[in-house]
């Protein structure tokens, strides 16, 4: 049996992946918190790697406090970064699979056109910039180990889910005000829920010759802004909250977020030979879930 680590698993995706592993067979997955394993030490990984001998490791662990790392570069550099180094030098020399998730923050957002995985990098901020790192430092560990283990990583926009810290929580518990809401409307991209993530990743690891290795976009049909998210948020819930459109500039926030950085993710459905999910399907879905598991 094949057995997967999850870093981060007490995050967002983390937990997604661990809970959505418990529905499969074959295969056995540790999820392994900050504690168990901190990415940012080689100690830590050596020991939990000598522990669990992992065919397979996904990273969901980062550093993802967007406007903090504006004022802790060492910090978000030492998890995004060298923790990413870190694992990647560790699988890479011990010939197992690893899957790391980066994002849409790498790019500036000057593009007009769907995000290409060759188009040039240039992010705006330090997480972006810490991101970026950590993509390099992946890239070349496999390539200076001759390993017969491969990588993929998968750039993601907007992750949200049903659960947790994220926009679509933010605008649930802020709606209970029944206030109008300003949300801004020049920021365009593709929200990505966490759960069909999930399951690709899981597919992915759980059958490596089906996908090259290398970097790939991956993500929802869109694009869209987040005042439409917003929008569809309320209607899907049926919530009669006004939004009101409003600028960046209106809205100003510690990091610069690029104003477009939709990800193209055809090229990586193609090869897995399905379509793109539309935002707003994706959306509802996870409502759909968690009014079915409330
Ligand atoms: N959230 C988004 O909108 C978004 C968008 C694009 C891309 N991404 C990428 O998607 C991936 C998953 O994001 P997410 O939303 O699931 O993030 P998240 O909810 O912030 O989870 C990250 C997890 O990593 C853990 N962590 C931090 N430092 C660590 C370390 N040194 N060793 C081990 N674990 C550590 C955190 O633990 P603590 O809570 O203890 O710090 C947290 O549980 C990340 O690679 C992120 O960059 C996210």
């Amino acid at each position: 049996m094949r057995r997967i680590i999850i870093t981060g698993a007490q995050g967002q995706l983390g937990k997604r992946l661990v809970a959505q592993w418990g529905q499969r067979m074959g295969m056995e997955v540790i999820g392994l918190d900050r504690q168990a394993l901190d990415i940012s030490s080689k100690k830590s990984i050596a020991e939990a790697f000598n522990h669990w001998n992992p065919d397979g490791v996904i990273n969901a662990a980062a550093y993802t406090a967007v406007d903090l790392a504006e004022d802790e570069p060492e910090l978000a550099f030492a998890v995004n970064a060298t923790g990413a180094e870190n694992l990647a030098e560790a699988c890479a020399r011990s010939g197992i699979d690893f899957i790391h998730v980066s994002t849409d923050y790498v790019f500036d957002g000057q593009a007009t056109q769907p995000y290409q995985t060759d188009e040039q990098t240039n992010p705006l901020g330090v997480y972006g910039t810490s991101k970026l790192a950590g993509e390099k430092a992946v890239e070349a560990a496999f390539q200076n180990e001759k390993t017969q283990s491969k990588f993929w990583i998968f750039r993601v926009a907007w992750l949200y889910d049903a659960v947790g810290k994220n926009f679509l929580t933010t605008m649930l518990r802020l709606a209970q005000k029944g206030q109008p809401l300003r949300v801004v409307d020049d920021q365009w991209g593709s929200p990505t829920a966490a759960g069909p993530l999930a399951t690709m990743l899981i597919d992915c690891i759980e059958n490596p010759e089906r996908l090259a290795a290398g970097i790939w976009h991956y993500g929802t049909a869109g694009p869209t802004h987040w005042c439409a998210f917003a929008q569809a948020i309320f209607e899907f819930r049926n919530l009669d909250i006004v939004v009101h459109p409003c600028s960046s500039s209106e809205y100003p926030t510690k990091a610069t977020r690029p104003s477009y950085s939709y990800l193209d993710p055809n090229p990586l459905m193609q090869a897995l030979g399905r379509n793109a999910i539309p935002w707003k399907e994706e959306l509802k879905q996870c409502l759909l879930e968690q009014a079915e598991t409330n």
